[in-house]
């Protein structure tokens, strides 16, 4: 039995073409030992190093400063689905060339935008685990690249975050679904204008928690009637409401501090992927908790439509919001597990690192560390680390949930750079009275 996203994701691993990454790059029918040495194509292979800990100093400050300045991409750079991910590359608080590291990830979020550290830990390593290379511990924060290294044995993926359904989902706020033209990196301005309709409808001129509830809706809505593939089940469930807040939560200047987003402030960082001149980041580390405000506005079951469009069916077996223990089991008992049937060696002893430094994240919260490739103590507290050859744990039912297949989009290295070029038109410009500070 399979689980939902678990099945979608099987499905989509299973349909990928041999063509979709260079053949220099195959490793099928290698041995183990040589599946070692041509995974260490990046240099000799180490245990990936855990994540930082929380800032120093977690208070607001410049963070469009000198040292970081906006520079435009450059062709050969990747940008991708997060609009803040893609800030801090062309800011260069991460690789301006959209490849950099989870840790680094992490650290970025924090001193950029100041996320708390469980939150950047929980959402870089919940995307990181599917979308990234663990061994040569590298992640495209858009297309798959080769730029990561070589790829581990199928059914895993390792495309970037552009990937479909197994990180990034469904009724984005600013980006089409997958099924609409296969583009979920793109800023849509059609989109962005029912963001800024809602913020003057619900928010008065702002983004806020209010405009946020009825957008999500709105979002979710717009899936049900007209994307036949829609859904929005574990674990989009968690970072659909994670995205609503975020830009409350992160994208106010901490010197402002009252949750009600500037437009102009939201162009900026939505479309052009721009700190705004001056910007402080936030005045204390963020979370995403009042996620539970948005979702009380408009209480959505996690599902998805199941034959075509309107024939929206609750999920059973997804993890509920604000449920984030059962959300990492999941990920990582059936996402991870169907991606990584099988993994050895070094390929084993990375995963087994990262989902330890995922299970940090809700480690507060007091959720139990899960174990879905074995648990053997080495005597300083690292469960993770183990022998190889460690005996499975038995996993979890979750049931069956049907849902037809999706097809794969067309990988290749050349960046789509439509997201990235935009000259905003300020939202003040736009309305300039309800814009004034
Ligand atoms: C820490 C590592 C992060 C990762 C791996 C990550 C990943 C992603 C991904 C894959 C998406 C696309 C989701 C989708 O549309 O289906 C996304 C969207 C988004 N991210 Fe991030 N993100 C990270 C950090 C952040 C931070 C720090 C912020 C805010 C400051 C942020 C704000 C957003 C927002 C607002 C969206 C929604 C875009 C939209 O709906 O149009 N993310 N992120």
């Amino acid at each position: 039995m399979v689980g939902f996203i678990s099945f979608v994701t099987l499905a989509i691993a299973l349909a990928a073409p041999v063509t979709a990454f260079p053949a220099h790059v195959s490793l099928a029918g290698l041995s183990r030992e040589e599946l070692d040495m041509a995974m260490s194509g990046f240099g000799p292979y180490s245990t990936p190093p855990p994540p930082p800990g929380p800032l120093e100093f977690g208070g607001t400050k410049l963070v469009n400063d000198a040292e970081h300045p906006f520079m435009d991409p450059k062709d050969t750079d990747i940008r991708g689905p997060c609009p803040a991910l893609n800030t801090l590359a062309n800011h260069g608080y991460i690789n301006r060339n959209g490849i950099d590291t989870p840790s680094n990830i992490v650290r970025a979020a924090m001193e950029g935008f100041n996320m708390h550290n469980n939150l950047a830990k929980f959402t870089c390593y919940s995307a990181f685990v599917v979308n990234g290379n663990m061994v040569t511990d590298l992640l495209s924060i858009g297309e798959k690249s080769a730029k990561t290294g070589p790829d581990p044995p199928q059914p895993a993926i390792v495309g970037g975050l552009n990937t479909h359904n197994v990180f990034e989902g469904d009724s984005s706020m600013t980006r089409a679904d997958f099924y609409d033209n296969g583009d979920v990196e793109s800023f849509n301005e059609t989109l962005f204008q029912g963001f800024i309709e809602y913020s003057y409808r619900f928010g008065g001129g702002r983004y806020n928690l209010t405009a946020a509830g009825e957008y999500r809706l709105k979002r979710t809505l717009d899936g049900i009637q007209n994307n036949p593939t829609f859904t929005i089940a574990s674990p989009r469930l968690f970072s659909a409401y994670s995205e609503s807040v975020n830009p409350i939560n992160l994208w106010v200047d901490g010197r402002q501090d009252d949750g009600q987003l500037r437009l102009d402030h939201a162009r900026s960082f939505f479309e052009a992927a721009r700190f705004p001149d001056d910007f402080h980041r936030p005045a204390r580390p963020m979370t995403a908790d009042n996620e539970e405000v948005v979702l009380a506005a408009h209480p959505i079951e996690p599902g998805g439509n199941i034959n075509g469009v309107n024939t929206y069916t609750v999920d059973p077996n997804s993890p509920r919001l604000p449920d984030k223990c059962s959300i990492y089991e999941h990920h990582v008992n059936y996402t991870l597990r169907t991606l990584y049937p099988n993994p050895t060696g070094n390929l084993l002893d990375a995963i087994r690192a990262n989902v330890h430094y995922f299970y940090t994240s809700v480690q507060e919260r007091g959720c139990t560390e899960i174990y879905p490739y074995g648990r053997v103590e080495d005597g300083e507290n690292n469960a993770y680390y183990a022998s190889p050859d460690f005996p499975e744990v038995d996993l979890p039912d979750y049931g069956t949930f049907p849902y037809p297949p999706v097809d794969l989009p067309e990988y290749c290295d050349t960046p789509a750079p439509a997201a990235v070029e935009a000259a905003p038109e300020t939202a003040a410009e736009a309305a300039p009275e309800a814009l004034a500070t």
